[in-house]
């Protein structure tokens, strides 16, 4: 190649940049129990028996898979629907799977622009999961942030109306990682079909509501627009990517097909045990007690050691406002809380430079490591960093 690329160089990858710190802080603590990893949200639980078996005995490996999803993984997803949401979807034609929902969220604007190349515009949380923006980047779309109300959900009176006539799809994410706020949805919808912008709401951590009843975009009706979800979180699966979407037809027929056509399959064997896990919400009952007592625990931990942190309305994490008194604030706090509690935090900004003033904690790891941490930072005061 004779001259540079002069085009798209992909950021570096936000979890990347803690490296450094993750090393450094490796090796201060080796020997005395070690890095506590609390950056990423990845769980560290096992899956329910049953669905590992199901993925070793499916006999699902020689053929390929359907693309939107064997009829036993579209039923169970469902059949999960109505018993957790009381919503109704007809599973032949209203749910199709995807390879776990990053990819989803990562491809949908790509998809979304070539059918309705008239609209350049994804809106989303300005503070989120960075694949709604990365979506629309790697779409050649416009990634356009939306405020956040104070309570949670998006500010619409805030969007421009040009950005809104430009919009391909607003995302929202309720319980919101990384804030655990929750959404009110029936206004988002409204607004969306008002202005003919689906509403992709990303639902992956409804079984982790801790505020009422969990929420789907679906109990609004399925007209513009598809609720998202994973299996990764839900059954401590994220290591075999599993999900699927629900929704309108017209949009879920549409990105069915685009997808096939893409080679996107969630492996036989995945989708069989997918079911199973859909099936049974005993191991959930169990997982969200693991979580709410990590959550509990961690937040007395950050609290005694001058950090007071909100309990989230869902999800699995804390958000951590950093005090104005800490030097070079969410960075700055990763770093306080590596040195000084061998645990590894993601700073805010990693999820938009409005979440720049926080950390988040990601309670996924047992609670003997967290209660290390918690030893650690005993009489410790990281208020000023
Ligand atoms: C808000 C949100 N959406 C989607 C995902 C993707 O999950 P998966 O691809 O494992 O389904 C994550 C993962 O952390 C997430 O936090």
């Amino acid at each position: 190649m004779s001259e540079a690329p002069s085009g798209f160089t992909p950021p570096p990858y936000p979890y990347d940049r803690l490296t450094d710190v993750a090393r450094w802080a490796a090796a201060a603590f080796e020997g005395t129990g070690g890095l506590v990893d609390c950056s990423i949200g990845t769980p560290c639980d096992p899956p329910p028996p049953a669905v590992v078996e199901a993925l070793a005995t499916s006999g699902a490996e020689r053929g390929y898979p359907p693309s939107i999803g064997s009829a036993s993984f579209r039923n169970a997803a469902a059949g999960w629907l109505a018993h957790r949401f009381g919503v109704q979807v007809d599973p032949s034609i209203e749910v199709a799977a995807c390879v776990g929902t990053k990819e989803f969220v990562a491809s949908t604007a790509q998809y979304l622009r070539l059918r309705t190349p008239d609209r350049d515009t994804v809106l989303y949380p300005s503070i989120s999961y960075p694949t709604y923006a990365m979506g629309a980047t790697l779409a050649g779309c416009r990634a356009v942030p939306v405020a956040e109300l104070p309570g949670g959900g998006p500010d619409l009176d805030s969007v421009d109306p040009v950005d809104a006539d430009r919009a391909l799809a607003l995302w929202v994410n309720t319980p919101s990682n990384p804030t655990g706020h929750l959404t009110d949805l029936g206004p988002v919808v409204d607004w969306g079909r008002a202005r003919h912008v689906p509403v992709l709401s990303d639902e992956c951590y409804a079984e982790f509501t801790w505020d009422g009843p969990p929420r789907t975009v679906l109990s609004t009706g399925i007209d513009g627009v598809l609720a998202v979800h994973s299996l990764s979180k839900r059954s401590n699966l994220a290591g075999v990517r599993a999900g699927f979407y629900a929704g309108d037809p017209e949009l879920v027929g549409y990105l069915e097909e685009v997808r096939k056509h893409a080679g996107l399959m969630v492996p036989g064997p995945v989708q069989a045990a997918g079911a199973v896990a859909l099936d049974d919400d005993e191991h959930v009952e169990v997982q969200r007690a693991r979580y709410r007592r990590r959550l509990d625990y961690l937040r007395g931990v950050l609290e005694g050691a001058g950090l007071p942190t909100p309990d989230p309305a869902g999800g699995f994490y804390l958000w951590v406002p950093v005090p104005d008194t800490v030097p070079g604030g969410g960075f700055g706090l990763t770093g306080a809380l590596a040195t000084r509690g061998g645990i590894l935090v993601s700073p805010g900004e990693f999820y938009g430079p409005d979440g720049a003033g926080f950390v988040r904690v990601a309670v996924v790891q047992p609670m003997d490591r967290l209660e290390l941490v918690g030893a650690r930072l005993d009489g410790v005061d990281l208020s000023s960093g």
